[in-house]
């Protein structure tokens, strides 16, 4: 049996876990979610459901990972056979859910930085857009009559970036490759947010993104809208952060580390707000419109509203290269850690070589990316991301919530990030008694009813009318179906027997 891989430094596992954290949600996401519920008020909501959610759950993914030395089936295994499938769950619904779709978004980016040298789209970059997808009528998602031959080639070659990153292993791949991208993503960041600062009607577009909206913190879905967007930035429920941590050194101090994750996360998505609104505070002035005119959110901002900025801009296309090479190291930094996942399943569960794993994953990866480069594969990306965040990853949440907060002896956890932390005296006794105990009170409590809250609010809205207006079959099969389909594999793989040690 291989050995189990291992971090070289605990930078480099800090750095790993960052960059799945960062990306295209901290960019895309989050500056208009904030900006839709309250502005500069909605910090409040945020940073309540980063501290009483993510920051807890993050530590209890690092925390489980780490004392286990396990990825999420086999951690869950331990806790309880019967609850193996939820970390299965969680690997499957990630791996073949958002990872496929998640690399063909590299894969615009890729294509879009080629376009920012020539400023492709001309003045229409809304028809460019849906032309560059082949994209046909929305109410005909099953009409599939051909493939986007460059979207597949830049799908490619990001799985074979991807491939190429994962098969060195954690310490020679991932680990080696995060240092690398992650210093580019900082530079790039700063140089964007600092440029677009210097922007005219900068300050306008700033005022509109933090100027405090304090009627809507009463709103039930600003909070919602929170602790959804925390979940899905930091990464959790997926197993993600459960694999990474297993590959730290055993005395590596989990408090400190969820902590450094947490607001690094947060902070970066803060940050690069600044440069979005920036961006659309100078496009309104240019343009003579009101922010909110100009203003959206995920794909449109990224291949719409982006576009026509770059070509208002002075050196807009070296502007254009920089932001859409951004999104794919953002992408990438993330993408690999869905494989890293998957893969340290696999290999726990079965004992499989790792280096086959990850060639297999990457190939079966990329044909199932195919069904996304059709000419109806926005639909499809759209109702499959729509169904896996907003119900597939919350249940994931709460689930194991639930279980680790309910059924697991915690004082084991609780022991295990107690021994790393160098504390004595007062300072250990505060921390074991204080701390740890909100920590728990976080996870039994607040976790599973803030999110539970989230799913209800969702599905009370799927009732109201299918989700944006596709047809029913789309949303049952691509939607609902998706997110059956991995839980019935989930159960069938759990009850599979181990190959690998669960001793
Ligand atoms: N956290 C990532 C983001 O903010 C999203 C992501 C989802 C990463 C799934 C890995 C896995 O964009």
């Amino acid at each position: 049996m291989e050995q189990r891989s291992k971090w070289g430094t605990n930078w480099g596992f800090l750095l790993a876990a960052i960059g799945s954290a960062v990306g295209l949600g901290n960019i895309w996401r989050f500056p208009y979610v904030a900006y839709e519920n309250g502005g500069g008020a909605f910090l409040i909501p945020y940073f309540v459901a980063l501290l009483t959610a993510g920051i807890p759950i993050l530590m209890l993914e690092f925390a489980l990972g780490h004392h286990k030395e396990a990825s999420a089936p086999k951690a869950f295994h331990y806790i309880d056979p019967k609850w193996e499938w939820v970390g299965w769950w969680a690997v499957l619904f990630v791996m073949f859910g958002i990872e496929l779709y998640y690399i063909v978004i590299i894969g615009w980016c890729a294509n879009y930085m080629r376009f920012s040298l020539t400023l492709a789209w001309g003045d229409d970059p809304n028809a460019f857009f849906s032309q560059f997808l082949g994209k046909t009528d929305p109410g005909n998602i099953w009409g599939i009559t051909h493939l986007q031959w460059h979207i597949v080639t830049a799908v490619a070659v990001v799985w074979f970036i991807n491939w190429a990153i994962t098969y060195g292993g954690v310490q020679k791949g991932i680990e080696r490759a995060v240092k690398i991208m992650m210093p580019i993503l900082m530079v790039i960041t700063c140089t964007i947010v600092v440029w677009a600062l210097f922007l005219p009607g900068a300050r306008m577009g700033i005022q509109h993104y933090v100027t405090p909206d304090f009627s809507k913190i009463t709103d039930l879905r600003v909070w919602v809208a929170a602790y959804g967007q925390i979940f899905f930035s930091l990464s959790l429920g997926f197993g993600i952060m459960i694999a990474y941590s297993s590959y730290l050194a055993r005395d590596t101090n989990i408090f400190k580390n969820s902590l450094i994750v947490g607001f690094a996360n947060s902070f970066y998505e803060v940050f690069a707000g600044f440069g979005v609104f920036s961006i659309l505070g100078y496009m309104a002035t240019r343009q003579g419109k009101e922010i909110s005119d100009v203003v959206a959110e995920s794909l449109g901002l990224a291949f719409v509203v982006y576009p026509e900025a770059i070509s208002l801009l002075p050196y807009g296309r070296i502007f254009g290269v920089l932001f859409f090479f951004l999104l794919a190291i953002a992408g990438i930094s993330s993408s690999i850690s869905i494989i890293e996942a998957f893969t340290a399943a696999i290999h726990d569960k079965f004992a499989f070589p790792r280096k086959k794993v990850v060639t297999t994953i990457c190939v079966i990866g990329f044909f199932g990316s195919l069904a996304f480069t059709t000419n109806v594969g926005l639909f499809w990306l759209d109702i499959v991301d729509h169904f896996l965040n907003q119900y597939g990853l919350i249940v994931v949440g709460i689930l194991e919530a639930l279980i680790v907060g309910w059924l697991y002896r915690t004082s084991l956890l609780k022991a295990h990030i107690v021994a790393n932390l160098g504390l004595s005296g007062t300072h250990h006794k505060f921390f074991k008694y204080v701390v740890l105990q909100l920590w728990m009170y976080c996870i039994r409590f607040v976790t599973p009813v803030a999110l539970g809250i989230a799913i209800v609010n969702s599905l009370m809205q799927e009732f109201v009318e299918p989700y944006a207006g596709y047809p029913i079959s789309g949303v049952l099969i691509l939607g609902v179906g998706w997110v059956l389909v991995t839980h019935v594999v989930a159960f069938g793989v759990s009850g599979l027997p181990w190959k690998g040690k669960t001793t």
